[in-house]
C-alpha cells in the first residue's frame, strides 16, 4: 500500500484523538470506573472461586517447580544433559556454587518471620479468603457506624479490592515456596558436594566453610558445655583420640561447625531435652531407666534454663543407692498404691539391679548466636538436642515418655538395624490436611525428573514418601516422643531440619511442632532410608468390661479409654508409653467426676483411680483409615471432598454429637443404637487428653461391616512388670527440693 502524506496525517490524528480520549477517560474517576467496568468480567460466586482454586493448585503443583538457576547451570554445559551427567562432581559443584554466589553474593538463610511476607495457606481457598475479608470489612463498618442504622453493603469495588489482595497473596506464596525450594535444593547440592565427601581440597574447604556459615548463620563458634554428674566444672566436647585418650574442645574457631559435629559425634546414648519444668518427669524417667538396667549414657540437653536444684534431684535419682531410692520410710505413696508390692524387698525379683546412670548435663545456650535466640520455637529444642549431643547414635526421649523395655532394644530393633532410624506412628485420628500443605513439602523434596537433583545424582523421593499417611491426606503420621536416629548416617536429613524449623510458616501450622519433621526433613534431603514401627499408636490401659461404663454398650468392639498413647511392636511387645505413668497428668478427679463414665463410678473408686498410676493390661490399635488423598497430590479435590462429605451420612460419634451442643442441651453420654464410627473418639475428660479406642469400626468401604484393628492383652507376668515399673515411677522416696542439700 502506498502511504500518501495525507494518509499519514490522517492516521496520526486518529491515534492522537484515541489516546487523548483514553487519557480523559482515565483521569476522570467516574469515567475511569466506567472504563474499568467495561473490562470487568470477574465473577464473584462459589463456582468461579472453585475454578480459580483448581487453577491455583495446578499452578502450585510441585511438578512445575524447577530450581531458578537451572537453565543458567545447564547452559554452561551446552544444555547437554548427558554431558552434565558425565562431568566430574567437583566441576559441577564449582559451576553450581559459582553461579549461586554470582546471583546473590550476600545470601543467608532467611527466616521469614515477618507477618506481611508470609506463605498464605488459603491460596487455593479463594472462597474462604473472601469470606474472611468480607467479614473484616463488615466488622470495620459496624465499628465505625456504631449507633447509626446504616446497613452494610458489600460493593463490587469491595470484591475487586479483595480479589486484588488475594492475587497478591497467591503470587507472594508461590514466590516464598519457590524461594524455600531453591534453598532445600541448594542444601542438597551442598551436602552432595561437601558434606558427603571424604576429602576436600583447600579451595573446596573454603567454599564449604563459607556456605556453612550461610546456611547455618545461627551457629556461633562455641561448642556445648558438658557437665559430668558429681563434678562441679564443665568440660568442652569430648574428642576421642586414636590412642583412646580424650581431649575436650570448647569452640570450633578455625574449623567448620558442621564438619566438626559430623566427625566428632561418637557412641550411643539417650538424649533428653529439658528445662526446669521437666525436672520431675526426668527424675522419674531416670528411675525407670535404672529399673530397666539401662547402661547407655544419658545426655540432658538444656539452654541454661534448668535450676541447679533440678540438676541435683536428677543426679540424685541417677546415682543414689537403691536402698535410699526405694526406702519405704520416705516413700509417702508406698501405702496407698499396691501396698503388697514392696519395692525394696522385691526389685531383684523383677530382674532389676538399679545400675547407677552415666549422666551428663549439656548446656547449649552459647552455641546459638544471640541474634537468633528468639528464632527457635520451643519444639525445636529436641532437634537442637540431637545435633549438639556428642553421641552419634541417639535415642531421643521426651521427658514424659516411659520406656517399658531396655533402651538398647530400640537400637537392636530390626527397623534401626536396617535404616539407622526407628520412628513411631501417631494415633490414626480422622483429621485431614490440605493439598497446599502436602504439595509444599513435596516441592521442597527432590520430586521431579527434570531437576538439579537428577543432574547431581541425588535420589528422588518415591512412593515411600508420596504414599505415606501424611502425604495421602492425614494430619498425623509421626509421634516423636521416642526417636532413634543415627546422625552419621542421616546427617543431611538432620541439617535439613534447621531451615524447616526456622521457616515458621507454612511449616509450623502444617505439622504441629517437631512431630513430622524427622521424616519430612529426610525426604527433603533425598534420604528415604528411615523406618517406622509398622503398628500405629495404641490406646494403653484396661479394656472396659462393665457394659454400663461403655460408650457403645451394644457394639461388638472392644474399648480401651486412656490418656496414654503407647507403642507395640510387630510381635505385640509394648515398647513405650507417652504422658508419664499417672492416670491423668492434667488434673484431679474432681473436675471429671460428673462426666460419663465416671458419673457411674463411686467416689472412692474414682479418686483412687486418679491418684494411682495407669494400670496396663491391654493395648488397642484401631484400624488405619483408607487414603484421603491419592499419592502425587492430584489437583482435583473433588474425590477427597466427596469422601469427607460421606462422613456426614455416617452415624455420629459421641465427640461429634457433643461438640456443638446448643446451650442447655443434654450431653449424650453413651450410644446404644450404633457402634463407633472412628477408631479414636475424643472426650473432654482430663482436659481433652482422654481418648477411647475401638478395634471394630463401622467400615469405610462398602464391602464389609467393620474395619478391624488389633487388641493386645498382656499376660499376667507382663502386667506385674508394668505394675512394678509404675510403682517405681510413682515412688515418692526421691529427694525433693525441700530435702536437697543446697536448701539446708
Ligand atoms: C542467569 O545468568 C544471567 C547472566 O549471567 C544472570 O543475569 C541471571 O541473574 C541468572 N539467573 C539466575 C536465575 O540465576
Ligand atoms: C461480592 O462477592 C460475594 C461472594 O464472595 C457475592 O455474593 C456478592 O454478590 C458480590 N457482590 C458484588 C456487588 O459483586
Amino acid at each position: 500500500m502506498r502511504l500518501s502524506f495525507r494518509r499519514i496525517i490522517f492516521l496520526v490524528l486518529v491515534l492522537l484523538s484515541l489516546s487523548l480520549s483514553i487519557l480523559l477517560l482515565q483521569s476522570s474517576t467516574t469515567l475511569k470506573q466506567r472504563w474499568n467496568e467495561a473490562w470487568d468480567t470477574e465473577k464473584f460466586d462459589l463456582d468461579s472461586y472453585k475454578a480459580h482454586n483448581l487453577e491455583t493448585r495446578r499452578d502450585f503443583h510441585y511438578i512445575n517447580y524447577l530450581y531458578s538457576g537451572y537453565y543458567n547451570f545447564t547452559k554452561v554445559f551446552g544444555n547437554d544433559i548427558d554431558r552434565i551427567k558425565q562431568t566430574p562432581l567437583k566441576d559441577k559443584c564449582n559451576v553450581y556454587f559459582n553461579q549461586f554466589y554470582q546471583r546473590n553474593p550476600d545470601w543467608r538463610l532467611f527466616t521469614h518471620n515477618s507477618p506481611d511476607y508470609r506463605f498464605d495457606k488459603s491460596s487455593d481457598k479463594k472462597h474462604l479468603f473472601f469470606k474472611e475479608e468480607q467479614k473484616r470489612l463488615e466488622d470495620k463498618f459496624k465499628k465505625e457506624k456504631r449507633g447509626t442504622d446504616e446497613q452494610f453493603v458489600l460493593t463490587r469495588q469491595d470484591n475487586r479490592t479483595i480479589s486484588n489482595q488475594f492475587k497478591e497473596h497467591i503470587a507472594r506464596s508461590k514466590e516464598i515456596m519457590y524461594e524455600m525450594a531453591d534453598v532445600t535444593t541448594s542444601l542438597r547440592v551442598y551436602g552432595k558436594c561437601f558434606v558427603d565427601q571424604p576429602e576436600l581440597d583447600d579451595n573446596q574447604k573454603k567454599t564449604f566453610d563459607d556456605l556453612s556459615s550461610k546456611f547455618f548463620p545461627f551457629l556461633s563458634q562455641q561448642l556445648p558445655m558438658f557437665k559430668v554428674q558429681g563434678e562441679d566444672r564443665s568440660t568442652g566436647w569430648p574428642i576421642i583420640k586414636d590412642d583412646g585418650s580424650v581431649e575436650y574442645k570448647s569452640d570450633v574457631v578455625g574449623e567448620n561447625y558442621i564438619d566438626f559435629v559430623k566427625k566428632h559425634s561418637k557412641g550411643k546414648g539417650i538424649v533428653i531435652s529439658a528445662a526446669t519444668r521437666h525436672a520431675k518427669d526426668v527424675m522419674k524417667l531416670v528411675m525407670i531407666l535404672r529399673a530397666l538396667n539401662n547402661e547407655l549414657p544419658i545426655q540432658i540437653m538444656h539452654k541454661g534454663d534448668i535450676t541447679k536444684r533440678s540438676l541435683e534431684w536428677i543426679e540424685n535419682a541417677a546415682t543414689a543407692d537403691v536402698a535410699e531410692l526405694l526406702n519405704p520410710d520416705t516413700d509417702t505413696n508406698q501405702g496407698s498404691y499396691m501396698p503388697e508390692l514392696k519395692l525394696l524387698e522385691s526389685y531383684k525379683d523383677f530382674g532389676s539391679y538399679f545400675p547407677k546412670q552415666n549422666l551428663q548435663f549439656v548446656n547449649i545456650i552459647n552455641c546459638i548466636n544471640k541474634k537468633y535466640k528468639f528464632h527457635f520455637p520451643g519444639y525445636s529444642n529436641k532437634i537442637l538436642a540431637v545435633f549438639f549431643s556428642s553421641f552419634d547414635e541417639v535415642l531421643l526421649l521426651d521427658a514424659d515418655t516411659v520406656p517399658l523395655t531396655p533402651p538398647k532394644d530400640f537400637f537392636e530393633s530390626q527397623e534401626y538395624q536396617k535404616s539407622g532410624t526407628y520412628y513411631f506412628q501417631d494415633r490414626s485420628l480422622r483429621d485431614t490436611n490440605d493439598f497446599i500443605e502436602t504439595n509444599f513439602f513435596t516441592t521442597l523434596s527432590p520430586a521431579n525428573e527434570k531437576s538439579i537433583d537428577t543432574l547431581f545424582d541425588i535420589p528422588r523421593i518415591t512412593e515411600k514418601t508420596l504414599n505415606n499417611k501424611y502425604m495421602t491426606g492425614w494430619r498425623h503420621y509421626q509421634e516423636a516422643g521416642v526417636v532413634a536416629f543415627k546422625k552419621s548416617q542421616h546427617f543431611m536429613g538432620l541439617l535439613m531440619m534447621f531451615p524447616l524449623m526456622l521457616w515458621t510458616e507454612p511449616v509450623h501450622s502444617s505439622i504441629w511442632g517437631d512431630k513430622e519433621l524427622y521424616w519430612i526433613a529426610l525426604s527433603a534431603a533425598g534420604d528415604e532410608n528411615y523406618e517406622f514401627n509398622p503398628v500405629s499408636a495404641a490406646s494403653i490401659g484396661e479394656k472396659t468390661t462393665l457394659s454400663n461404663r461403655k460408650f457403645y454398650p451394644n457394639s461388638p468392639s472392644n474399648e480401651v479409654c486412656s490418656t496414654h498413647p503407647g507403642h507395640v511392636n510387630q510381635d505385640g511387645k509394648l515398647l513405650w508409653i507417652n504422658s508419664g505413668f499417672g492416670y491423668c497428668k492434667k488434673n484431679g478427679y474432681f473436675r471429671d467426676r460428673t462426666k460419663f463414665p465416671f458419673s457411674v463410678f463411686d467416689k472412692d473408686e474414682l479418686s483412687q483411680l486418679y491418684s494411682s498410676p495407669l494400670q496396663i493390661r491391654a493395648a488397642l490399635v484401631p484400624p488405619d483409615l483408607p487414603r484421603f488423598r491419592q499419592p502425587g497430590n492430584p489437583v482435583d479435590d473433588e474425590p477427597e471432598e466427596q469422601f469427607k462429605r460421606s462422613w456426614r451420612f455416617r452415624q455420629k460419634d459421641i465427640d461429634e454429637i457433643n461438640e456443638k451442643l446448643p446451650q442447655g442441651a443434654q450431653r449424650t453420654e453413651f450410644i446404644t443404637e450404633w457402634g463407633p464410627q472412628k477408631g479414636w473418639v475424643k472426650s473432654s475428660i482430663c482436659f481433652g487428653y482422654y481418648y477411647c479406642a475401638y478395634d471394630k469400626v463401622q467400615s469405610y468401604s462398602a464391602d464389609k461391616e467393620f474395619d478391624e484393628g488389633r487388641l493386645f492383652e498382656f499376660d499376667e507376668q507382663s502386667v506385674k512388670m508394668y505394675n512394678y515399673l509404675s510403682k517405681v515411677w510413682n515412688t515418692a522416696a526421691l529427694r525433693k527440693p525441700g530435702f536437697s542439700k543446697s536448701s539446708t
